[in-house]
């Protein structure tokens, strides 16, 4: 009946398992997998408003109060980031009475992991002040600790109420990183679609580049022309990228591409001329 009772949760991790493997999602379109989490993430959201489902039945929700007792090596060492607290007393060393990152422990102190600012002003829950760069970072710690240390619970406060659903603020966390994500995909994506071209230079011909199936350390099943790859339109930053002319990323990157002089528009090597260099 247990199983029945959780099922429900199957596709948020499926989801969250997506959204952290690998290049699992490389080819999945990303508004799509935005539009996926956004179903699971009300549904949820409602799920838990309409009951008082307790999500980790394992697991113990802390109050502040409880938590600070955690900072000895007798009641153990825990801290928590984001919410999420662990035991960390086989890191005495780190966090135990004296040690450098003492301050972590008994409290959420998530800003310090980013700003490095450990007293009683910087050791604290609130990370409104944080980039979209810098919560990755704070959430790549949460994994950090997971894999680390063991983990007990949450804590009731910014990030989950007292049955352990998460709050808003939660989800606007759990927002930033999915943006994050994407956002990371699809420099990705921009990479794998306009990679480095191979280039050489002899004293005799001056400098060639060209385009393979491997260049950049690239690898596809496209080989590409080379183009001069400007950072903005009106940049004149460039550098040689092997280009697929039949692909939409050509079309829609047109204003930052160039050919080169004396270059046929197909060819796939160039010898540069010196008004290209
Ligand atoms: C934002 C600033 C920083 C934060 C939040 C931070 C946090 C931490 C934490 C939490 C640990 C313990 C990791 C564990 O449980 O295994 C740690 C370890 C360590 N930190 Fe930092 N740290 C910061 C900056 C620095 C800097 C600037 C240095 C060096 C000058 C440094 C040197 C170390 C060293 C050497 C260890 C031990 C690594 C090991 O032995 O495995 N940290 N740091």
């Amino acid at each position: 009946m247990m199983v029945f009772k959780y099922v429900w949760l199957l596709p948020l991790f499926v989801s969250v398992y997506l959204l952290y493997s690998n290049d699992y999602l490389n080819d999945i379109r990303l508004d799509s997998v935005e539009k996926w989490l956004n179903i699971v993430k009300n549904a949820y959201t409602n799920m838990n408003k309409n009951s008082n489902l307790v999500l980790d039945v394992n697991h113990k929700m802390f109050t502040s109060d409880e938590l600070r007792k955690y900072t000895n090596l007798k009641d153990g060492l825990y801290i928590s980031i984001l919410g999420h607290v662990f035991d960390v007393t086989k890191g005495e060393k780190y966090y135990g009475p004296g040690a450098a990152y003492h301050g972590f422990t008994g409290r959420d102190g998530s800003l310090a992991f980013i700003t490095g600012q450990f007293d009683d002003n910087g050791l604290t829950d609130d990370i409104s002040s944080l980039s979209m760069e810098q919560i990755k970072a704070l959430n790549d710690w949460v994994q950090f600790y997971n894999e680390t240390y063991i983990y007990k619970g949450k804590l009731i406060g910014r990030y989950y109420n007292e049955d352990g659903v998460p709050t808003e603020e939660f989800y606007n966390i759990q927002q930033i990183l999915i943006e994050a994500k994407e956002k990371q995909f699809e420099e990705e994506h921009k990479k794998r679609m306009f990679p480095p071209c191979n280039i050489e230079w002899k004293p005799d011909s001056g400098t060639v580049v060209w385009c393979s199936k491997k260049s950049g350390g690239i690898e596809r099943d496209w080989i590409g022309v080379p183009r001069m790859l400007f950072e903005s339109p009106s940049s004149k930053q460039y550098r040689c990228a092997c280009v697929k002319l039949d692909s939409k990323e050509y079309e829609e990157s047109k204003g930052m591409l160039k050919e080169y002089t004396k270059c046929p528009k197909t060819a796939i090597k160039c010898a540069l001329q010196t008004n290209d260099l």
